[in-house]
């Protein structure tokens, strides 16, 4: 059945289960938006890929999949592709691409020791994106750059329905505060959207004295700017769906999926 009328269709996208953080804020102010969702599993993880590689494989993914699924709006829920691949893929479709901006802005009017600290990959990290937003928003801060690529991990295994161990997660935020520069780091940039998903954890290990910060608010709101001017594409009707890219489609992964409102998991095969 194809319906002229209907809510705005989005499509989330992003390596993995990183992408669900940016879903709940989502799904918290904007209810009336469908979403589709797509892990590229068999491509993670995204931070440990070469810009080379990510800006092969990316764009014309993305082309793919707008083709696809014909959505009003492409959310890149992904740091690594964002400050990597972000103007390669607008060049490849019509549909506006929104992607995640680090909050290191934020983070810097935020602090009051005006020391705060970066978590994203390895490759968020070293990007000049990453750079570029420290020189504009935070020059007059101390800012520590900390990448991990053992979170990316660990988050999919708790969404798959694992017990990670909080020991395995305070070896990579002690990272954080290893100097003695770094005692008074009071705010952390969470700059991978897998790393909302271990909030809790982190709050636990490290108390109140640090505020962890990501950009799922804001990507929620200029969602809803851009569909406030784009036309809605007629598309067949069809339940809300995950499409998670290889075989990683156990019953539990599909649970963490369907949990976020994504009534059907399906497999792609690459
Ligand atoms: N969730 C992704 C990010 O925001 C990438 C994780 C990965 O595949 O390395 O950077």
């Amino acid at each position: 059945m194809i319906q002229t009328f209907q809510h705005n269709r989005a499509l989330v996208f992003d390596s993995g289960v990183g992408g669900l953080s940016v879903v709940e804020e989502i799904r918290k102010h904007l209810p009336d938006v469908s979403l589709d969702y797509v892990a590229d599993d068999v491509f993670r993880p995204y931070g440990e890929k070469t810009v080379e590689a990510l800006l092969e494989r990316l764009p014309a993914l993305i082309s793919t999949l707008d083709i696809m699924l014909q959505p009003d709006v492409i959310i890149v829920a992904c740091n690594t592709a964002s400050t990597t691949a972000l103007a390669a893929m607008r060049e490849q479709v019509k549909t506006p691409i929104i992607g995640v901006v680090p909050a290191i802005k934020p983070a810097a009017e935020m602090s009051l020791t005006q020391k705060i600290a970066v978590l994203g990959t390895p490759g968020t990290v070293r990007r000049r994106y990453v750079d570029d937003l420290i020189e504009r928003f935070a020059s007059d801060c101390h800012v520590k750059l900390v990448g991990s690529l053992e979170l990316v991990n660990l988050a999919e295994r708790k969404l798959s329905g694992e017990t990670i161990m909080l020991s395995d997660i305070q070896n990579e935020t002690r990272r954080i505060f290893s100097n003695v520069d770094d005692q008074d780091i009071d705010i952390v940039v969470l700059a991978c959207t897998h790393f909302p998903l271990l909030r809790e954890e982190f709050e636990k290990i490290a108390g109140d004295s640090v505020r962890w910060i990501d950009s799922g608010f804001a990507i929620a709101r200029r969602v809803e700017q851009v569909l406030s001017d784009v036309d809605r594409k007629a598309r067949e009707v069809y339940p809300e769906t995950a499409f998670l890219i290889g075989p990683d489609t156990h019953e539990k992964r599909a649970k963490a999926f369907r949990s976020f409102g994504f009534e059907k998991v399906v497999g792609l095969m690459p």
